[in-house]
């Protein structure tokens, strides 16, 4: 049990090992965390969420040996998310009668992955649980990121508990944001953010008008992953406003697959083209680097650029994975195109600018395509286009 304040404890897991989350989709190499907190009031004493099923023993035997599972008056499962709500069984096998309380749509998303019936108690927004001292209070935050998600403000502490919002897959260091190496706390913060959360855009805007409307003191961020925001609490908050918007740096993604170095050929011309302007161009063979990073890179540009070898009259296997969760997304304001070389029939560009415009991505020009390696020309007219799709992202911002 870490102290974080005055009757606010950290009684979660620290995941070291973990390089992937949600099954194999997600890379996490600086680990994660499953925070769970106790809060301590004068009549009752609650669990803010478990853990991830694989540390549900380590986590009980904690609280058993530190606390004493029977000093629990009630556990709060803000969302039942298996990486949350994995301790709850071995939890409620010992405490049967313990209250569950969750929104009404946790109650049927804990049912449907344990098929049982606890002592669920359904709060929405506005419901409180007096704890003497403290108050908890919900705020339902349907899709940041499952429907069933509520945040909890512990009314009297100043704490927000908001579960996987404002959270990183960041097992290092200390507890606080504020100790951290920033660079790679803001690193994983928004490689989280893109690849968890982008989707839900529109209802994180939302959720930040609500509870800059409910006008309540926040002296301390506590979220369900990584570490805890205590210096400036509403850095990341306001982060988040920024993030969900038509997000972009002065950079430019160009993500590629090649066979024999002739797309390769083609994306080298075109960022030397966009770093004529200044801007930065990362150039990104998609069959060798992590999708997770990828994506991230794709969420912080202003423009994409995408190519292909035609392969059996498609893209290949590495950039229609890409494709893929590019459309997941959710991207606003990018700017793009397609490009990609071939033997004889040449359709991986024109299907590669199809992709894009599925991720919401606005084609600025293209498809480009070369018949095997392009000529002088043929690479003079990328790099011209590069410069001027810089210059036309420089213009617009
Ligand atoms: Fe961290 Fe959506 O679970």
């Amino acid at each position: 049990m870490i102290e974080l304040k005055k009757d606010l404890y950290w009684v979660g897991i620290k995941d070291w090992e973990l390089k992937k989350f949600h099954g194999d989709e997600f890379s996490t190499p600086s680990g994660s965390s499953y925070n769970s907190y106790l809060v301590k009031g004068r009549e009752k004493t609650v669990l803010v969420d478990t853990c991830w099923g694989p540390f549900k023993e380590e986590f009980i035997h904690h609280l058993e040996t530190h606390l004493g599972l029977d000093k629990i008056d009630a556990l709060i499962c803000q969302h039942s998310e298996s990486d949350h709500s994995g301790a709850m069984t071995s939890l409620l096998e010992r405490r049967p009668d313990l209250p569950v309380y969750c929104t009404a749509k946790g109650k049927q998303m804990l049912m449907a992955q344990y098929h049982k019936e606890w002592n669920f108690v359904t709060v929405k927004t506005g419901d409180t649980l007096d704890l003497g001292g403290y108050t908890l209070q919900f705020v339902e935050a349907p899709m940041l990121h499952w429907p069933d998600t509520m945040f909890t403000y512990i009314q009297g502490m100043a704490v927000l508990l908001p579960n996987d919002a404002f959270g990183q897959h960041y097992a290092f260091g200390p507890m606080f944001a504020d100790e951290a190496d920033p660079c790679l706390l803001w690193k994983e913060a928004i490689t989280y953010y893109a690849n968890i959360v982008a989707p839900y855009a529109k209802m994180v805007r939302a959720k930040i008008d609500q509870l800059k409307k409910m006008n309540l003191p926040i002296e301390m961020i506590c979220p369900s992953h990584g570490l805890i925001w205590r210096d400036d609490p509403m850095q990341i908050v306001e982060k988040y406003y920024e993030w969900a918007g038509p997000y972009k740096e002065n950079q430019v993604a160009i993500l590629y697959d090649t066979m024999w170095h002739e797309s390769k050929a083609m994306a080298e011309a075109l960022a030397r083209g966009i770093t004529r302007t200044g801007m930065v161009a990362k150039v990104i063979n998609a069959a060798k680097n992590d999708e997770t990073f990828m994506l991230t890179e794709a969420f912080r540009s202003a423009g994409i650029l995408v190519g292909s070898p035609t392969i059996n009259n498609g893209i290949s296997h590495a950039m229609a994975a890409l494709m893929e969760g590019l459309k997941h997304l959710k991207l606003q304001g990018k700017k793009g195109a397609a490009f990609g070389s071939c033997g004889w029939s040449g359709e991986a560009p024109a299907l590669l600018q199809k992709h894009l415009e599925e991720a919401n991505v606005e084609i600025a020009g293209g498809p480009f395509k070369a018949i095997h390696m392009p000529y002088e020309d043929q690479i003079a007219e990328l790099e011209n286009f590069g410069e001027a799709f810089a210059k036309g992202l420089i213009s617009a911002e």
